[in-house]
C-alpha cells in the first residue's frame, strides 16, 4: 500500500560541529527510513532545520563576540555541508529563524491560547545578580529533586531523565559562573499539561508493540513521576521568537516549545517553495499518513509527550487559524524511535576534551558510505554503542571490501571479460541457481520488514549475511573453472550472481546511497537509483536563509528481485571500496584527545 511517510528528524542547534554520534542518534537512521520508503514507493517527506534559538546559541554569540544570527548562519552552513557530503537527504532542511516558521510557531501558540490550554502566571525564577538577568533553565545546575542526581540540567535530569522544574532544584548554581542565584518574580505563560495529561494518556495507548522498549517507559515514566503540571513556554529573552500578545514585547517563546514546531513549518515551508502550497497537508491531515520522529533518547520527553500535547491540544485550531479551514487535526507521532547514545572508544563523546570524530573532518580522509555502514551496523538502537576505530577499520575491510565489494567485483569483472560486457544467457536456471534466488527473493520481505520497524541495524546485517551467501554460491560453482568445462553452465552461474547482485544493490541502497548508485550505473541503468540533493537561497522578511533540498528521480527500481535482462550490456566494474590499513586506527587514537 502506498503511504505519506513524513520523517521528521532532530533539529540540531546551530552552536556547535556535527559528531558521528550526533549522526548515528537520528540524521543518519532518518535518511535510511526516508531512502528506505522512496524505493518501496512511497510518498516521504524528509524535514528538518537548525535549530538557531535558545541559550546554545546566544551563549555560543557571547563567548565569540557576534550575533546570535551570525553564529547560527555559520554552523547552518556547515550542517548543509556535511548533510551533502554524507548524503543526508533532506526534503527540506531549513532553520527555525524564517518568517514562515515565525508564523507557524506563533499560530501554534495562539490556537493553543484560545483553547484554552495556555495560562500566564507569575512565578519565581533564578536570577543571576552577578550577571543581572534571569537565567536559562539549561544554565542552572543542582540536584534532582526526583532522584537526588547531583548535576542535573535545570530542564532536565540526564541521570533518571524527567523534565524538571528549573526552580525546584536543590541547591542551585549558575553554570556561567559557579554562583548561587536567587530566585526572583517574572511573568510567563504556561502549557497547561496537567489538563492535556488525558491526551497524552490517550496518545500513548497501545504503542507496546511497536514502540521501543525504553522510549515508551521514559514517556509514561513522566507522566507517573511528575503528574503532568504546566510547563513555562516563554522566557526573559531577546533573540527568538516574540510572543504574540500585546504587552509581552521583551519576551520570547521558549525554544523547545517553537523548535519541534518546526516538524510542521518545515512541511509548510517545502510545500511553498515547490509552488504546491496545500501539499503539507497530504502529511499533516492525512489519518493514513505515518509520522516518525528520528531523535537522540536526552529528546524523548518533549516528542513523546510535549509535542504530542502540543498538536492535540490544538486541535482542529491551527487550520481554522492558519488558513481558515477547521475540517482537520493535525497528526500525531506515529513512532519515536529514539537512538541510545554512542560511546567514543569506552568513553563518553566529549566535544570540549576532542573526545569525539567531527563528521566533516572525518569525510575530509574517508568515504561516506563507509562512515554510514559502520554507524548503522553499530547503531546503538537499544543500547549505548561504543565506535572504535579498530572495527572500523575491521568492518570496512572484512566487510564492505571482502564480502559485498569482492562479491560484486569479482563476478562483474570475470563477466564483463567473458562475456564482452553482456550479461550472459542463462537458458534455463538449475536448482541450486534457482535456490540462492529464492534465499535473496524472500530477503526482500525480511529486510524490508526490518527497516520498516527501523530496526535497521538487523536490517543491514541480515543484507551482508545474504551477501555472503552469494559469495558461498559462487565459491561452490566456481564459474572461473566450470567455463573451461562448460561456459554454458559458467553463463548460469555468472546471470544468477548478477541477478543476485542487483538485488542486492536495492536491499543495501538505504544504507550505502553512493556506492549502490555506482554500481547501478556499472550494471547499465539509465536512470538513477535516487533522486538529487541541491541547495537554495530564500528570502523573506527575515533575510535571506539557505536551505538544503532533495528532487526526487524517475523510479528506476522496485522492492523486489532484479529483473536485470540477458543480452543487456554492463560497464567494467571499478572497486566500490578501499581497503584501509591496521595503522589508520592507531593514528586516529592519536587525534583523540
Ligand atoms: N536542538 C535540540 C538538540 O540538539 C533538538 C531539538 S529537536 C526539535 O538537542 F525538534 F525540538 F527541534
Ligand atoms: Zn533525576
Amino acid at each position: 500500500m502506498n503511504r505519506n511517510i513524513l520523517v521528521a528528524v532532530a533539529w540540531p542547534y546551530a552552536s556547535a560541529d556535527i559528531h558521528v554520534g550526533n549522526m548515528t542518534g537520528s540524521y543518519l537512521p532518518a535518511d535510511i527510513y526516508a531512502r528506505f520508503h522512496r524505493l518501496q514507493g512511497n510518498q516521504v517527506l524528509m524535514v528538518s532545520g537548525s535549530d538557531s534559538h535558545g541559550t546554545p546559541i546566544t551563549v555560543r554569540a557571547d563567548q565569540e563576540n557576534k550575533t546570535p544570527e551570525k553564529v547560527y548562519k555559520e554552523y547552518h552552513a556547515k550542517f548543509l555541508d556535511l548533510f551533502q557530503k554524507s548524503g543526508l537527504s533532506y526534503d527540506l532542511f531549513t532553520s527555525t529563524h524564517t518568517q514562515n516558521h515565525f508564523r507557524v510557531a506563533q499560530t501554534m501558540f495562539s490556537a493553543l491560547k484560545e483553547k484554552g490550554y495556555l495560562y500566564a502566571e507569575t512565578q519565581k525564577q533564578w536570577y543571576s545578580s552577578t550577571q543581572e538577568r534571569f537565567l536559562p533553565d539549561r544554565y542552572v545546575e543542582g540536584t534532582c529533586y526526583i532522584c537526588g542526581y547531583e548535576n542535573a540540567r535545570g530542564d532536565q535530569c540526564d541521570n533518571c531523565g524527567s523534565l524538571l522544574e528549573a526552580n525546584a532544584l536543590i541547591d542551585p548554581r549558575s553554570k556561567m559562573d559557579g554562583s548561587a542565584p536567587e530566585l526572583r518574580e517574572t511573568e510567563h505563560f504556561y502549557l497547561d499539561l496537567g489538563t492535556l495529561q488525558p491526551q497524552i494518556v490517550e496518545f500513548l495507548k497501545d504503542r507496546e508493540d511497536y514502540w521501543r522498549p525504553n522510549v515508551l517507559r521514559q514517556s509514561l515514566g513522566q507522566i507517573q513521576a511528575n503528574d503532568l503540571h504546566g510547563r513555562a513556554i516563554t522566557r526573559d529573552l531577546k533573540w527568538g521568537i516574540p510572543v504574540p500578545v500585546p504587552g509581552w514585547e521583551d519576551k520570547r517563546l521558549y525554544v523547545w516549545f517553537e523548535a519541534v514546531i518546526g516538524y510542521l513549518s518545515a512541511a509548510i515551508e517545502w510545500a511553498s517553495i515547490t509552488g504546491d502550497e496545500e501539499s503539507w497537508k497530504d502529511w499533516w491531515y492525512n489519518k493514513d499518513s505515518r509520522a516518525y520522529y528520528f531523535i537522540g533518547k536526552d529528546n524523548i520527553p518533549f516528542h513523546a509527550v510535549i509535542w504530542p500535547a502540543e498538536l492535540a491540544g490544538v486541535g482542529n485550531k491551527f487550520g481554522a487559524l492558519f488558513d481558515e479551514d477547521d475540517s482537520h487535526e493535525l497528526m500525531l507521532p506515529y513512532d519515536v524511535p529514539a537512538n541510545e547514545f554512542l560511546n567514543m572508544e569506552g568513553k563518553k563523546i566529549s566535544g570540549s576534551r576532542n573526545w569525539v570524530v567531527d563528521g566533516l573532518d572525518f569525510l575530509s580522509r574517508y568515504d561516506p558510505d563507509p562512515l554510514r555502514y559502520y554507524l548503522t551496523a553499530n547503531m546503538p538502537e537499544t543500547r549505548d554503542a561504543d565506535w572504535e576505530w579498530s572495527a572500523f577499520v575491521a568492518r570496512n575491510n572484512n566487510e564492505l571490501v571482502a564480502t559485498w565489494g569482492n562479491l560484486v567485483n569479482r563476478v562483474l569483472s570475470f563477466a564483463h571479460k567473458q562475456w564482452d560486457g553482456i550479461v550472459p544467457d542463462p537458458g534455463e536456471l538449475r536448482p541450486e541457481d534457482l535456490a540462492i534466488l529464492k534465499i535473496i527473493e524472500d530477503g526482500f520481505e525480511m529486510v524490508g520488514d526490518l527497516y520498516d520497524r527501523v530496526k535497521l541495524r538487523v536490517a543491514l546485517t541480515e543484507t551482508m549475511r545474504l551477501a555472503g551467501e552469494v559469495n558461498k554460491y559462487l565459491d561452490g560453482k566456481a564459474p572461473w573453472f566450470e567455463i573451461k568445462e562448460d561456459k554454458e553452465a559458467a553463463g548460469k552461474t555468472i546471470y544468477t550472481a548478477i541477478k543476485a547482485i542487483d538485488s542486492l544493490k536495492i536491499l543495501f541502497a538505504p544504507v550505502l546511497p553512493f556506492t549502490c548508485e555506482q554500481l547501478h550505473q556499472i550494471l547499465g541503468y539509465g536512470k538513477p537509483l535516487f533522486g538529487e540533493q541541491y541547495t537554495e537561497d530564500i528570502k523573506d522578511n527575515l533575510g535571506t536563509h539557505t536551505v538544503l533540498r532533495y528532487r526526487e528521480g524517475e523510479a528506476c527500481c522496485d522492492w523486489q528481485l532484479s529483473n536485470i535482462q540477458a543480452g543487456r550490456p554492463f560497464n567494467k566494474p571499478k572497486p566500490l571500496f578501499k581497503k584501509l590499513e591496521p595503522e589508520v586506527a592507531e593514528q586516529e587514537i592519536e587525534r583523540l584527545g
